[in-house]
């Protein structure tokens, strides 16, 4: 049949696998490539939303996992952990469900977004709450990991960023060439590292005439990188990218170096409002960290740093309906009507 069969499947011979090893997946990426209608007026540029929120357990993570779990898997491990700040570890815990491993997860208290939560809890992981934010839970995993039979399956795992780098892949194969540009929002960044290595392999390789530039944002009080400094306390509304020492540091500024690129930040409003136009305009339900690849191609756009004409793809992350708190909070409530077609329809403004 021609369904898609996950990234591994799709792109074996772009992974580290070989022909003997038992794939572990949940049919992850293929995810839509949406034309994005006002951000394109807005910027005079043709501007798509690779959708990563469609996959299985509704980030990208999905991507790196299938790689991660499969892996981990074929080298005998029997349990897998990770440090968190929400769809690491709820795709995590599906994939470990489906190769059968225990799944342990250490995620900042009170820091993580109740969907993705609830996503680890069904799906039966060990979850350890830590007094401390996602930098200090890295730490923590990795000491684990050491030390005790357990594999780590956070993206500081090269297999995670093999896993994550189909996603440049996808949009070459869609596009029929690279875009000028790709905007993603950056936390650990993993992913920023993850797709600069796919638009570069399939540029040498022939399939792609170029590779675009790469434009990183961060939120404003978590963004170490262009401050460049370790940000002790990290805070944002974006708890998903609420890092204060990302793992992939040096590979993120190398990825904006190589491609002509820049980091920058956006603030919490900005992130907001970019993931009400998404919603309410795009028709395109996105989590605030998602948002802020969005929120930054227009701060961009205003700052007249996007010349007119050029393909943009901005990558939004993962599903709103991971951390529907900020849909929910300062829209106006629903009204209530009798069982009425008159008084429904004068609510509605239709009589
Ligand atoms: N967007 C979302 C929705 C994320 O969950 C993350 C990272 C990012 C963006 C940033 O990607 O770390 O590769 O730069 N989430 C990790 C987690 C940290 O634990 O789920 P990055």
């Amino acid at each position: 049949n021609g369904q898609w069969r996950g990234i591994i499947e799709e792109y074996r011979d772009r992974l580290p696998v070989s022909d003997t090893t038992e794939v572990v997946t949940l049919r992850e990426g293929g995810t839509p490539l949406v034309p994005a209608q006002v951000l394109s007026e807005r910027t005079g540029c043709e501007v798509h939303l690779k959708v990563e929120g469609a996959n299985p357990t509704g980030s990208f993570k999905d991507r790196g996992m299938t790689m991660a779990i499969t892996r981990a898997k074929e080298e005998g491990a029997k349990a897998v952990i990770c440090a968190s700040t929400g769809n690491t570890s709820a795709s995590a815990a599906a994939y470990a469900v489906r190769a059968g491993m225990v799944c342990a997860v250490l995620v900042p208290q009170g820091k993580i977004a109740l969907g993705k939560m609830g996503q680890a809890l069904v799906h039966g992981a060990k979850i350890l709450q830590i007094d401390g934010n996602f930098d200090d839970c890295l730490t923590l995993a990795r000491g684990l990991s050491d030390n005790y039979p357990v594999a780590l399956v956070n993206s500081v795992n090269p297999v995670r960023i093999e896993g994550q780098k189909t996603a440049a892949f996808e949009i070459v194969d869609m596009l029929g060439d690279a875009p000028d540009i790709h905007v993603l929002p950056v936390g650990n960044a993993g992913n920023i590292t993850a797709y600069w290595k796919g638009y570069q392999e399939y540029a040498a390789d022939g399939l792609a005439a170029g590779t675009p530039r790469m434009w990183g944002f961060q939120a404003s009080g978590s963004a170490p990188i262009v401050r460049g400094e370790v940000v002790k306390d990290p805070h944002t509304i974006a708890t998903a990218i609420r890092i204060g020492n990302p793992a992939s540091w040096q590979f993120a500024e190398r990825a904006r170096d190589e491609s002509g690129g820049f980091i920058d930040e956006v603030t919490d409003r900005q992130i907001l409002a970019a993931y009400r136009l998404l919603a309410s305009q795009e028709g395109v339900f996105v989590e605030p960290a998602s948002a802020a690849s969005v929120a930054g191609l227009l701060k961009a756009a205003e700052e007249g740093r996007v010349d007119p004409g050029q393909k943009i793809v901005c990558t939004v992350t993962g599903n709103g309906l991971k951390d529907p708190d900020w849909a929910v909070a300062g829209a106006p409530q629903p009204v209530t009507v009798p069982i009425d077609a008159d008084a429904a329809a004068e609510k509605l403004g239709l009589a």
